[in-house]
């Protein structure tokens, strides 16, 4: 596993973004969800979104996939208007969305059937990377049979083995008990740190964003604007040891803060 510096601000002018979104907007009806939200993702990036429940975090996802419209606003896919969107981006939805009449291997290889791969070809995509997400036994299981973090990372595989460009995770451990969801940090730090997949994360755990980022945007309550970014000084891979070193302690003391103000500066307006 190789360690990489964290996305600096001129590598960022260097390369075009993977994904950028530029002042979108977006109402339901008269409710007004998204106040301007632009961001960015580079290839190979683990950025997450942090922001209070209910801001509008799954929004600026629906958006993405296409399953819906922006009021106003842009969003660049390689420099590109985002087109039929699905194509670019594999989801993880915030429930697992696994069928239970399905087995673990059959949930696994559903985004490709669904992309029209045929189930053999499918399976054999999804056999090598049964044991990296510690399913290897639980192949032919039901999903009933699994525990919350196995069925995390059958969902996060039925994800990943879609090979899009882009892998979109909405709280992906938000069901699981606080245990459980430290080992699955770990567990998904790791597999990342090999695979370097482009993901954009969204959660409302701060440690988890800390742990897991290259970067960070930290939104305002609804309708959300970016109140800051910030940039993760920590070294890869990472470690449990590094949750009580220096810098993740400023680190989650900084958001925090701004998650703090912004909540005080929502009140006012
Ligand atoms: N399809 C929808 N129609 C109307 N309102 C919605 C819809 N989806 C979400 N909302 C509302 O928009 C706001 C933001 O929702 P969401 O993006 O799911 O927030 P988050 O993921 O940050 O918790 C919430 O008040 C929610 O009730
Ligand atoms: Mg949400």
């Amino acid at each position: 596993m190789t360690s990489r510096p964290p996305i600096t601000p001129e590598r960022a002018d260097q390369e075009a973004p993977k994904l950028r979104l530029d002042g979108v907007h977006h109402a339901y009806r008269d409710l007004e969800v998204l106040d301007g939200v632009s961001l960015e993702l580079a290839t190979g990036e683990l950025v997450t979104i942090v922001g209070p429940s209910g801001c509008g975090k799954s929004t600026i996802f629906s958006i993405l996939t296409g399953a819906t419209a922006p009021t106003s606003g842009h969003v660049l896919i390689d420099n590109s208007p985002l087109g039929p969107a699905t194509e670019r981006f594999a989801v993880m939805p915030q429930s697992d969305a696994l069928l239970p009449w399905r087995r673990v291997l059959d949930n696994v290889t559903l985004g490709l059937e669904v992309q029209g791969v045929s189930r053999r070809e499918a399976r054999e995509r999804v056999q090598p990377l049964l044991a990296t997400f510690g399913l290897e036994q639980f192949a032919r299981a039901y999903p009933f049979q699994l525990s919350g973090g196995m069925r995390q990372r059958a969902a996060l595989l039925r994800t990943v083995v879609q090979d899009r460009s882009v892998l979109l995770l909405d709280e992906p451990f938000g069901a699981l008990d606080a245990l459980t969801r430290t080992d699955m940090q770990a567990w998904l730090e790791s597999v990342w740190d090999t695979f370097r997949w482009s993901v954009l994360l969204i959660t409302h755990d701060i440690r988890e964003a800390v742990f897991l980022s290259d970067r960070i945007y930290v939104l305002s309550p609804r309708p959300a604007r970016v109140v800051a970014e910030v940039a993760v000084q920590l070294p890869r891979p990472r470690r449990i040891e590094h949750l009580s070193s220096p810098e993740f302690v400023r680190t989650e003391a900084e958001l925090r803060q701004v998650l703090h103000d912004a909540r005080g500066d929502a009140a006012q307006r």
